[in-house]
């Protein structure tokens, strides 16, 4: 008692086995259930990419079908936690949002959840998944003061959740194909990434045997952050105040100087020392999707591009390794298809949540302990209340 390993930030410690997630990050490689990342993004769909986190192989045409039903039957919301989120002043930042409407799922399904049991597992998994877009709509609409639009379970998902948010009350689905499929593709590449800091606070709550949902909520929490999930919002922030190509430049001297405390949003990883490979296949998207909505001229998409050659071409980012990570193009995608900057963290949070959930199912299917970290104590030595 009292000899531990010393790891601030975990740099070196595995805290979990798990079978869901390979990352090799000095040669860039992104692995599901074996997949490469640039091949599901391509090939495979969110649906699909869902089911193979879940249950470790892609399933068959019947069992892909049998799955996006389930996942369609169980989109609708309580109204209990539909008034939490009415409850929030319109001003509310999204992720304050959807981190109380998870957890007031957990109040919703609480009875009902029997962690011990597979049948049990699956339906919270499909009721995570399914209700995800819709609580997300439900935040961007309840920002907005419009009405909520239902689910359409004749839609898929990534064009179902565009409808909900952007569809009007009583108007038919008027998705754009184009759109949904990068969103359905910006939803693959966020679906899981091991044992980040979200997935490792859902797998630390979890471990307590807590109820999925509050666990999740926790994972949500941390997505939050700039230096995980928020970094995309940061990202869009950073490229409309740099303003114009010519101003790049002194950004780029701001993120090297440490006095500044500023860092160069969407740059840099703790695995990845080469490159993210999930930035390659969202900076191709990013192209494809603004060629296709004819804004490949867009100033935001100009200012970017010229900014990741100049990092990449500096002394600086070249010696610590920081190449563009995921969130770096992720932005200018979601802007072109009109999502508020606030809601980007909230896109990451719906696309990881399956994620969260097969870490979370891997850990109580198998034999697990609370996890319980120590730590080196620094504080006083013994010492006597003084006496009155
Ligand atoms: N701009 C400028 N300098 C940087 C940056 C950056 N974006 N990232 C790291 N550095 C420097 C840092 O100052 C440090 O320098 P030194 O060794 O001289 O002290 C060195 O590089 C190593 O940085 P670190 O903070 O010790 O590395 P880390 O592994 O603890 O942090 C990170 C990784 C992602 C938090 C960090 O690179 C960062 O803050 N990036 C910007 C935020 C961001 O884009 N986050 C999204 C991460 S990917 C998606 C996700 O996980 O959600």
């Amino acid at each position: 008692n009292g000899f531990f390993t010393f790891d601030p930030g975990f740099m070196s410690t595995a805290s979990c086995e798990s079978k869901i997630t390979f990352i090799d990050g000095d040669e860039g490689i992104l692995l599901h259930r074996g997949y490469p990342i640039e091949q599901l993004a391509v090939s495979s769909d969110y649906i699909e990419t869902c089911y193979l986190l879940l249950n470790g192989e892609l399933p068959t045409p019947a069992q892909k079908a049998e799955f996006a039903q389930a996942i369609k039957d169980n989109s609708n919301v309580d109204q209990s936690v539909v008034n939490v989120i009415k409850s929030f002043k319109r001003d509310t930042h999204p992720m304050a949002i959807l981190c109380s409407a998870v957890a007031a799922l957990a109040g919703v399904y609480h009875a009902e959840i029997d962690i011990t049991n597979a049948e049990s597992r699956k339906l919270t998994a499909y009721r995570l998944i399914g209700q995800m877009p819709t609580l997300s709509a439900m935040v961007y609409k309840h920002r907005k003061g419009e009405e909520f639009i239902a689910p359409d379970t004749s839609l898929g998902y990534a064009e179902n959740y565009l409808h909900m948010t952007f569809g009007k009350a009583g108007e038919a689905p008027n998705v754009s194909q184009t759109l949904a499929k990068a969103m359905d593709r910006i939803f693959v590449l966020h679906a899981d990434h091991e044992q980040n800091a979200s997935t490792s606070t859902v797998r630390l709550s979890g471990s307590s045997g807590t109820n999925p949902f509050a666990a999740i909520a926790a994972g949500i929490s941390t997505l939050w952050g700039p230096s995980h999930g928020g970094a995309n919002e940061a990202v869009l922030e950073m490229l409309e105040e740099i303003g114009s190509v010519e101003n790049i430049e002194s950004c780029v001297a701001r993120a090297k100087d440490k006095t500044s405390g500023f860092r160069l949003m969407g740059f840099g990883h703790r695995v990845y020392k080469n490159f993210d490979p999930r930035a390659k296949v969202m900076k191709q998207t990013c192209d494809e999707v603004l060629g296709e909505l004819g804004l490949e001229n867009s100033p935001l998409l100009a200012i970017a591009k010229r900014l990741e050659q100049i990092a990449l071409e500096d002394p600086y980012f070249i010696s610590k390794k920081l190449y563009p990570n995921v969130d770096f193009y992720s932005g200018i995608i979601l802007k072109a298809i009109e999502i508020p900057t606030e809601m980007f963290t909230v896109i990451f949070a719906l696309g990881r949540a399956v994620g969260w959930y097969s870490h979370w199912d891997e850990m109580v299917s198998t034999s697990y302990k609370i996890g319980r970290p120590r730590q080196l104590y620094t504080g006083s030595v013994k010492r006597d209340y003084p006496a009155k």
